[in-house]
């Protein structure tokens, strides 16, 4: 599974830890930057993520900021996005099982980092369950497309 990986400042260890961990695992990643760690703003890493999401390049996408809360805000405000910020593994859980999440975001400067892969290996290995989880999914759908 092809999956891209974005950060700002505020997270970039987090993304580096993350990078390393999951092609242990098996995934092959993108890295949407930065390739250093330097001050950068969020919504323009949000956004490469996301695009590498709409471009089909990727099918998920894991942007971390200090919160999450910034690259959550930013991810969301794109069509076909599913932004989670998850803090726990079971957000992660029912981000995909009922939300059918495609990007999570984490905060860096939040969570330790062995948290956050195993939050990140939760998101990426659950399925969403479909059925009436579904139906609210295509109403989300139906609001986007106005
Ligand atoms: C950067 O200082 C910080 O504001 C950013 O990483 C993020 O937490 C915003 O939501």
């Amino acid at each position: 599974m092809k999956i891209g990986i974005a950060s700002d400042h505020a997270g970039f260890e987090l993304k580096e830890y993350l990078k390393e961990n999951l092609k242990k695992e098996g995934y092959e990643i993108i890295d949407y930057g930065p390739e250093i760690k330097k001050v950068v703003d969020y919504p323009d890493y949000a956004e490469k993520g996301v695009k590498g999401i709409l471009n089909k390049e990727i099918e998920f996408g894991i942007l971390i900021c200090g919160t999450g809360i910034g690259m959550d805000i930013v991810a969301n405000k794109f069509k076909g996005i599913r932004a989670a910020r998850c803090c726990t593994i079971y957000d992660a859980t029912l981000a995909r099982q009922h939300n059918d999440a495609n990007v999570l975001t984490l905060g860096g400067r939040l969570i330790g980092k062995e948290l956050a892969l195993e939050i990140a290996k939760e998101f990426l290995s659950t399925s969403f369950t479909k059925g009436r989880h579904s139906r609210r999914v295509n109403k989300i759908k139906k609001i986007e497309n106005g």
